[in-house]
């Protein structure tokens, strides 16, 4: 039987997520969260340790009461904008504190690391589709910080033998089929959860920010993919490293782009509510178009989405919003 599983961020959004699969697998999960961004109420169960990476004596007594074969690292920060404003603390959470977790793996004798990388990695994209051997030149902090965490553990592969899997992702959306668990974020800057917010009546009108760009309808293109296709793809890759697989970097999204008036359009008729809609100022850094290809996660990790259009992905998470109204606190 296997060991425990260690889910850094578990109980963030795409965290919560992938340990509900975990537990579904039967798995024996540990989390360790800090609860800045995370939420109790998003864990359906596993053993949880509220504290930071980056503190040595919370992480021995992680590592010493339990069994640990794998780390699944979620545990970071995740705005671009706050990064642009404020990148030490991106740095020093998100790059410190993945050192700090893989010293402690090698101290441990943890040798297998499944990670929650992003597309910001690449920036402006050279090709569309985007591979995963395309240019990485991140246009903000927060992709910046992602893109040396990666590199941070090409070097303990090298040194110490810990095997990763990198998971590039495309634009999370949705929430969990049972209606438990869905996407709460303090601030919300994501369009899925903002459009619903306007469906709920909890905002006037939805910003687009900009469509003059050169994309069909004016407005930027994004690979939306259901965040429990995205958990069902870390277990593949723990399944990956606990048979011997070696190290590597997988791009995960849909292959299908939607543009944001698309996505409004999609809202309006899952929720059958008229979501006023006001074009605005572009807002820094957002690229015309991001659209993942996949080829190698299906291929290498038989990865396969399962819940992948778009009018399922928003109804599973209207579903989710119209039940937590103000989120997981109320
Ligand atoms: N958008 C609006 N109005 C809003 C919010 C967003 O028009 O109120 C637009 C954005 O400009 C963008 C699209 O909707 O064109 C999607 O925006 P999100 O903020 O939902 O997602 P992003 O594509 O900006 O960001 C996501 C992840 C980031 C990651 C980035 C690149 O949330 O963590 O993809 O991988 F860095």
């Amino acid at each position: 039987i296997h060991m425990a599983i260690l889910v850094t961020g578990g109980a963030g959004y795409i965290g919560s997520h992938t340990v509900a699969e975990l537990l579904d697998k039967g798995e024996q999960v540990v989390i360790v969260d800090n609860l800045q961004q995370g939420h109790r109420d998003a864990l359906l169960g596993g053993k949880l340790y509220a504290g930071d990476l980056r503190d040595a004596d919370f992480m021995d007594t992680v590592f010493k009461e339990n069994e640990i074969d794998a780390v699944i690292h979620f545990a970071a920060n995740s705005l671009v904008g706050e990064s642009m404003q404020n990148p030490g603390k991106y740095y020093h959470n998100n790059v410190y504190g993945t050192l700090c977790l893989l010293e402690k793996m090698n101290e441990y004798g943890v040798k297998k690391i499944v990670f929650s990388s992003t597309a910001a990695t690449y920036g402006e994209p050279e090709n569309v589709p985007i591979l995963e051997t395309d240019r990485t030149l991140p246009t903000n902090a927060y992709g910046e910080t992602k893109l040396a965490m990666e590199k941070m553990m090409r070097w303990f592969d090298t040194a110490h033998g810990i095997k990763h899997v990198s998971l590039r992702y495309f634009n999370a959306a949705g929430a969990h089929e049972g209606g438990r668990i869905g996407e709460d974020h303090s601030p919300e800057t994501h369009l899925v959860p903002l459009v619903l917010q306007v469906a709920l009546g909890q905002r006037p009108h939805i910003s687009v920010f900009g469509d003059d760009y050169a994309t069909a309808d004016g407005t930027c293109i994004r690979d939306y993919i259901h965040v429990t296709d995205l958990a069902d793809a870390h277990i593949l890759a723990v399944e990956k490293l606990r048979a011997g697989g070696e190290s590597g970097i997988y791009n995960l999204g849909s292959g299908t782009g939607f543009s944001v008036k698309q996505v409004i359009e999609i809202a309006r008729s899952v929720t059958g509510h008229p979501i006023p809609a006001v074009i605005e100022a572009r807002r820094a850094g957002d690229p015309a178009t991001l659209i993942a290809s996949s080829e190698r996660a299906r291929v290498e990790l038989g990865w396969k989405p399962k819940r992948d259009s778009m009018e399922q992905i928003i109804a599973s998470a209207w579903k989710w919003h119209q039940a937590h109204r103000d989120g997981y606190d109320k």
